[in-house]
């Protein structure tokens, strides 16, 4: 089978494209780094030719509403063009647990645009949603950061290893097409200043968190960001996960 990861060089990507071949098939990483850009749709027919599954996930480089907006809906525009010429017969994108219940968050609403691109597009598809990654505790951690202090909001999360993320989208694309929701995340919910503090307690650098509301990417969030009784829980744990690294 060939399959081709757009956004294959990436956190998720490039443990996908691994995964891939280990399991014997072909992998193909396409991004900009490689040829590839979805956004202008630049060397997609090529990398495409003969490929049986698209896995997306690639990201925005920006986080905010119209560039992510843009990025995802031109992007899965052409590439959903170029799966139609090519035949390709499943399509594979990464979304996030939670996405459609929170409008006022412009990334998530571009999010939410590109599932809605892929259920339209008449080739077969596979939705896997994922929680917040382990790895992205520490950016968003640093993004809250005033002088010593982290300031972060009690929003509950649930989140999961990279790892446990690839390995469910590998599976969903040598699989059959599920024209459905996978939704997965990992096994504990904590508040994310409790994640800061279980971060700096296993990592200590000199600050400290301050729960405040107001603050960061994640003030004024529902709480919807956990799922409900249809998560696949994987299995890595943050602490443990911590103490690895
Ligand atoms: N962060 C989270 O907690 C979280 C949770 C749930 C779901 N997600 C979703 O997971 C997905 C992957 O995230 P990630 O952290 O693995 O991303 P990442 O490490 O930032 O990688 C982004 C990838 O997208 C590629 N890319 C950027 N612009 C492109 C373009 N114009 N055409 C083709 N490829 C392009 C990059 O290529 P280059 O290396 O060549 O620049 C890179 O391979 C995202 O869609 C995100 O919404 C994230």
């Amino acid at each position: 089978m060939k399959i081709v990861v757009i956004g294959g060089t990436g956190l998720i990507g490039s443990q996908v494209v691994a995964l891939v071949r280990e399991r014997g098939h072909e992998a193909v990483a396409a991004s900009p780094s490689t040829g590839v850009d979805t956004l202008t749709g630049q060397g997609l027919e090529e990398a495409l030719q003969g490929a049986d599954v698209v896995v997306d996930v690639s990201n925005s480089p920006s986080f905010d509403t119209e560039p992510a907006l843009d990025f995802f809906t031109r992007s899965a525009r052409h590439l959903i063009d170029a799966e139609k010429k090519a035949g390709v017969r499943h399509h594979v994108t990464l979304s996030i647990v939670g996405v459609d219940q929170v409008p006022d968050y412009g990334y998530y609403r571009a999010k939410v645009a590109q599932e809605e691109a892929v259920r339209d597009s008449g080739v077969p598809y596979s939705i896997v949603r994922a929680t917040q990654f382990f790895e992205f505790i520490a950016p968003v951690m640093d993004m809250s950061t005033e002088g010593e202090q982290v300031r972060m909001p009690s929003v509950r999360l649930r989140p999961i290893a990279s790892a446990d993320v690839a390995a469910a989208v590998a599976e969903a694309a040598w699989s059959e097409p599920s024209y459905g929701v996978r939704n997965i995340g990992g096994p504990e919910i904590h508040g994310l200043d409790r994640l800061g503090e279980i971060t700096l307690a296993v990592k200590p650098d000199g600050r400290t968190v301050v729960t405040d509301e107001t603050a960061g990417l994640f003030a004024g969030m529902p709480d919807v960001l956990v799922g409900d009784d249809t998560l696949h829980t994987a299995a890595t744990g943050y602490e443990e996960w911590l103490k690895r690294r």
